[in-house]
């Protein structure tokens, strides 16, 4: 059965404001990107996911095209970010089948609590490896497709359909400072500015590249790597200024903004969605 539309997306949004556009999204069979990627697919894009596990890839690529009728959503496994020709292959065979590439989410990513006493070397170049260079190798692989996305559809757009943009998904350990998170600091920190610099060099060409940083999001393999097991969602809702804990379904209309026409204007940025919790430093 399909998952109702109000879990993964607000009623705010028209239909069709994504129809023919096609979406490209690494990490896409994980629970905040499938959420954007289905919140896409609603308003009318088609979609390729791409992911290291071919069955959970396809899986989740079906169950995805069930969000509108006729909807395409293809899922390409086997495909690793830090293979930077899996991903050129990987964005061809989404050009192929779909029609060309829209819309980038670069949302691959690996993490885990641990010291710098127990992070070895390899440890912290295997997540520098999977979050930066699985960032830049998206970008390698697929901006050539939104730069003439971006032709198609240029920004400011004249009939609402937009085209030619990317979007990392990061976290926001460094911008306080988080202890147990000395590779992640170092990888997100990274990506956000690999996007300032795509924004910077193809913002002229018409693509617009931002960043959303989602704060503790419920339910998702994230929250289960990082989260203590004895604290409920209630409880560390409650040390957010929102007073509640993120769903997938904040990150995916925050997406749908930034992909629409609404967010013709935004370039270079990052939104976070957390409910300010980085902001008050856990003193609410
Ligand atoms: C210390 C660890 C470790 C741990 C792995 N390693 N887990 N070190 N503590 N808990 C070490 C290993 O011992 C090894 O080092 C090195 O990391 C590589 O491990 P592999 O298992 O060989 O790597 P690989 O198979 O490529 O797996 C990558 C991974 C894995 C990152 C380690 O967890 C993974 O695939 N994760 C993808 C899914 C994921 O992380 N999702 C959460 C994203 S959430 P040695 O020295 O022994 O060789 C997110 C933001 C959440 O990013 C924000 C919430 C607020």
């Amino acid at each position: 059965m399909p998952i109702p539309r109000s879990e993964y997306l607000s009623s705010v949004w028209k239909d069709g404001i994504f129809a023919g556009r096609v979406a490209f999204v690494t990490g896409g069979a994980g629970s905040i990107c499938s959420a954007q990627t289905r919140a896409l697919v609603a308003l009318g894009a088609n979609a390729a996911i791409i992911g290291r596990n071919v069955e959970k890839t396809e899986r989740v690529a079906a169950d995805i095209a069930t969000a509108r009728p006729g909807a395409k959503v293809i899922g390409i496994g086997g495909c690793d970010v830090r293979d930077p020709q899996a991903l050129v292959d990987a964005a061809k065979r989404c050009a192929e089948e779909l029609g060309g590439i829209d819309f980038v989410i670069a949302g691959a990513a690996g993490n885990f609590v641990a010291p710098i006493s127990g992070l070895s070397s390899n440890a912290f170049r295997t997540v520098m490896e999977i979050d930066v260079m699985g960032t830049y190798n998206t970008v390698k692989a697929t901006v050539p497709y939104l730069v003439e996305s971006a032709k198609r559809n240029p920004n400011p757009s004249a009939d609402g359909l937009t085209g030619g943009r990317i979007l990392a998904v990061s976290a926001a350990f460094h911008y306080t400072g988080t202890p147990m998170q000395a590779h992640v600091m170092a990888a997100k920190a990274s990506v956000d500015n690999i996007m300032v610099s795509v924004a910077l060099e193809y913002g002229p060409l018409g693509v617009t590249a931002n960043v959303v940083t989602p704060g503790g999001i419920e339910g998702t393999e994230g929250m289960e790597r990082l989260a203590s097991s004895k604290v409920t969602a209630k409880q560390l809702g409650r040390s957010i200024p929102s007073g509640r804990m993120g769903t997938i379904r904040d990150i995916a209309d925050a997406t749908v903004y930034l992909f629409s026409d609404a967010g013709n204007y935004v370039n270079g940025d990052i939104l976070v969605v957390d409910g300010a919790a980085w902001r008050s430093n856990g003193s609410t």
